[in-house]
């Protein structure tokens, strides 16, 4: 059977914000060091960033830059990671148990974000899991303030005389989560997200504040934490967080392929949240949603070492390094697929993370840099996914999951430009079935197919390894057509496509 639908500029879903197109650098792992800075590296330059990773940063297509954390956060002592490096303090990192030396900090993620270019943005986390105000407004102070006073005298002091400009705060970081250090009850979140949002809004009224939603949709607090931070914060801060990491459980595939199901019920559940909330205040504002951490992920390989002797304060270790497949791109690319048919209201999204912690690029030390399968959908979302977009109601087979019930086997969304070129994004769920497609084209007056790339491979299991590391790459698609406003397309099994029509 085909899979159909139509699109027609006079349905709109709304526009896309550059900063959908975000990512994360944590202090985790290999992120930082050895992955975006190592100053021993060949290509590094001379402040340490690795110029093969810069490349990699900006043909990926990132926007906003959340950092330092993420779980790092909640222990995070930002006046440790400024000033003279030989001054700053080795402390330890209650969680991930390593051992951070602060070699890279503040001034140099700033750094780092000027490099990869104008369209980076830095988004900030502060700790409210062993701190507080005081030390928010501290950092903001740092950060922000112009001259004149003892902390942006310290940062001028420190070699960077302009302040760093930093609009966007995340106001802690997954509080909800027992394992969080400092981890809160609703209540006391709220309270202190509440407080410190008031305090930072008297230094600068103009910052754009993250409240903390919940770690997942299946926590067993979700819902009710999101309306009671809520009710607390509601006129104070901008966006409420969502994260959510999703991998195969017992092997079952056809599940893992449908997680955007997941996904998008969790957006629609956090809308509906914040807009019962909004009705209780009798507000008109709205709330939009910063989906700050979101990938493929497999936890449970790090749960297995997650207790182990192994991790014993090292640094820069190992961890959570995962290898991507076709299969994960192809989850991945419907995952990016679920945000942007939801842009109306997700107007930030940080895919976690950047480098080599669960993230597109993989670095060695003193060694190269290369893309994971997952780059290439984001690179091509990035690209190609600005403008207004399409209201897409697909009319497609199903099939049976597991987790999911029936559920459709394309997933698709249609970005249309300023120049008025559209980009449709469709992955096929089917693991064994090829999936045609018929798209009609009402009222956009395109005429040609410029281009369908397919990320696709007879191994769904193939990848990029340092001995492979262009095993895989998107390929052209044959027969693609557009006549008399119908777009035909066989989409291959188990495939992630980009058709771009002009
Ligand atoms: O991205 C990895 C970790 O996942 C982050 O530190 C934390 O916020 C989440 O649990």
């Amino acid at each position: 059977r085909t899979a159909r639908f139509t699109l027609d500029p006079a349905f709109t879903i709304g526009e896309v914000n550059p900063r959908l197109f975000g990512s994360f650098v944590e202090h985790l792992g290999r992120c930082v060091y050895t992955g975006i800075f190592e100053p021993t590296h060949p290509t590094a330059d001379a402040e340490g960033l690795r110029t093969d990773v810069l490349d990699l940063v900006r043909e990926l297509g990132v926007t906003t830059l959340r950092y330092p954390g993420g779980n790092f956060v909640s222990g995070y002592r930002w006046e440790d990671s400024v000033g003279p490096v030989e001054d700053r303090p080795r402390r330890l990192d209650l969680a991930w148990r390593s051992t951070e030396t602060n070699r890279f900090g503040l001034a140099e993620y700033i750094s780092f974000l000027k490099k990869v270019g104008p369209q980076a943005e830095p988004m900030m986390a502060i700790n409210l899991g062993t701190r507080g105000v005081a030390e928010a407004l501290e950092l903001q102070e740092y950060a922000n303030h112009p001259s004149g006073t003892a902390l942006s005298d310290l940062r001028a002091a420190h070699g960077d005389k302009d302040p760093f400009g930093i609009k966007v705060w995340c106001l802690g970081n997954e509080m909800d989560g027992p394992w969080q250090t400092g981890h809160k009850t609703a209540e006391e979140y709220g309270r202190i997200a509440a407080e410190t949002a008031r305090a930072m809004r008297q230094m600068d009224p103009s910052v754009e504040l993250v409240a903390c939603g919940s770690s997942s949709q299946s926590m067993p607090t979700f819902a009710e934490w999101e309306a009671t931070v809520l009710a607390e914060t509601y006129d104070l801060v901008d966006y409420i967080s969502l994260h959510a990491y999703y991998e195969p459980q017992d092997g079952d595939l056809d599940s893992f392929l449908a997680s955007a199901v997941d996904m998008e019920s969790f957006i629609e559940n956090v809308v509906a949240t914040c807009d019962h909330v909004g009705a209780r205040l009798k507000s008109q504002k709205k709330i939009n949603l910063s989906f700050d951490e979101w990938n493929v992920w497999y936890t449970s390989r790090w749960h297995e070492i997650e207790n182990s002797a192994a991790r014993d304060w090292s640094e820069a270790p190992r961890l959570l390094e995962d290898n991507y497949s076709v299969l994960d791109a192809v989850v991945f690319g419907s995952l990016l697929i679920a945000l942007l048919r939801h842009a109306d209201r997700v107007t930030v999204a940080c895919l976690a993370q950047l480098v080599n912690v669960i993230a597109p690029i993989l670095t060695e030390p003193g060694g190269p840099a290369w893309r994971q399968t997952t780059f290439f959908p984001f690179a091509q979302a990035s690209r190609y996914g600005r403008g207004q977009v399409l209201d897409v109601r697909v009319d497609s087979p199903t099939h049976d999951t597991k987790k999911y019930g029936e559920t459709s086997l394309l997933h698709a969304t249609a970005v249309r430009a300023e120049d008025g070129t559209v980009t449709v994004f469709a992955v096929n769920r089917s693991r064994t079935e090829a999936l045609p497609l018929e798209v009609a084209l009402s009222g956009l007056g395109l005429t040609s197919v410029a281009e369908h790339s397919v990320l696709a491979d007879e191994d769904p299991d193939a990848r990029n390894t340092l001995e492979e590391p262009e095993r895989v790459a998107p390929h052209p698609a044959a027969g693609t057509t557009l006549t008399d406003g119908t777009l035909t397309a066989v989409l291959e099994p188990l495939s992630w496509n980009v058709i771009r029509l002009a």
